[in-house]
């Protein structure tokens, strides 16, 4: 039996891991990359590379490319960079930039002196965490697994994990489960440290100290199924980020972030459908594609955890 944290990693990015795969990770689910959402997604991210003063995008983590194809569609003008464990896709706008990584919490070496806008979309709940539950002594355990998915309890956790855990995730009951977040929040400033001017931006499904889920939320996802976390390659393993303990300069939802850049799902004027029908079939689904992405019970409750480089800092 291995650390989840071992495991998993191994699940996704060995060899023969889940992310490494043909299909990539459109083939098993749906993102605000993909698609109409990826449409708006790409002028959120164009209008906060303008805010920030920057004419390059760096999509870390980047699928094949989804969101680049609709930023080099409405921004030819920017400079576009994706990041990813696998080969440059065939398709890509050739203008586009192509970084391999090894994948992870680990960079690449080029990777660095950025001035950009960098995006990190679902990035870092597929960057393995130590998973630890507490013993009936309320001891806080690694969990260990086996290549069924099968657990059991392990030693207690290293000291760092545990400070992490004390300061972030204090827990005591007995079987109540920890993602600890420190290999996230060390990745997070690992890119940080990568940024000259700039943005960066993770981009996740997200808890704070107040609503941490206390039996965890690692799960899986397989051909758009919702699976069990078998650590296989041949399923996502994802678990929520702890986006308090980033220590990014401000968190803020998707659906907070987009009102705020003045996105709202209002439906046009009815009266427009017989004056201009193409115009008004065009807001309708805008507007309906805008209403999911700030659904408060859905997509709109993703955390924007966003940091300015600190050369651009006041
Ligand atoms: C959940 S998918 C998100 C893909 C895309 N950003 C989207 O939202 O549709 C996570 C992606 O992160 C990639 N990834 C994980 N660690 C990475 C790393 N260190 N560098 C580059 N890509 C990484 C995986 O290969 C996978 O394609």
């Amino acid at each position: 039996m291995r650390t989840w944290r071992e495991a998993w990693g191994e699940a996704l990015y060995g060899t023969d891991g889940f992310y490494r795969r043909e299909e990539g990770p459109a083939g098993h689910f749906t993102t605000s990359a993909h698609g109409g959402l990826g449409a708006v997604l790409a002028e959120v991210v164009a209008r906060l590379a303008d805010e920030a003063g920057v004419c390059r995008v760096v999509d870390l983590a980047c699928g094949r490319g989804e969101l680049l194809h609709h930023l080099h569609d409405q921004r030819p003008d920017l400079e576009l960079v994706g990041v990813e464990v696998v080969e440059r896709p065939r398709d890509l706008p050739s203008p586009v930039e192509w970084l391999r990584s090894p994948g992870g919490p680990t960079l690449p070496d080029d990777l660095r002196d950025l001035d950009a806008l960098v995006l990190a979309h679902e990035w870092l709940d597929v960057v393995p965490c130590t998973v630890a539950e507490v013993d009936d002594d309320g001891v806080l355990r690694e969990v260990l697994v086996d290549g069924s998915g099968a657990e059991r309890l392990g030693d207690e956790v290293a000291a760092d994990d545990r400070a992490w855990a004390d300061a972030w995730w204090p827990a005591v009951t007995p079987s109540d489960r920890v993602e600890i977040g420190l290999s996230r929040d060390l990745a997070w400033r690992d890119l940080l440290s990568r940024s000259a001017s700039g943005m960066a931006i993770a981009v996740d499904y997200g808890h704070a100290r107040t609503g941490r889920p206390s039996h965890g939320s690692l799960t899986a996802y397989r051909e758009g199924q919702v699976v069990e976390a078998v650590p296989d390659g041949r399923r996502d393993l994802t678990a929520h980020v702890a986006t308090d303990s980033l220590g990014a300069d401000e968190v803020v939802t998707q659906r907070k972030l987009l009102h705020r850049l003045g996105l709202t799902a209002a439906t046009p004027e009815h009266s427009r459908a017989a004056t201009d029908p193409l115009g008004y079939v065009h807001d309708l689904g805008r507007a309906s594609t805008i209403a999911a992405l700030t659904d408060p019970h859905g997509l709109g409750g993703f955390h924007w955890a966003m940091s300015r480089s600190r050369t651009c800092q006041t």
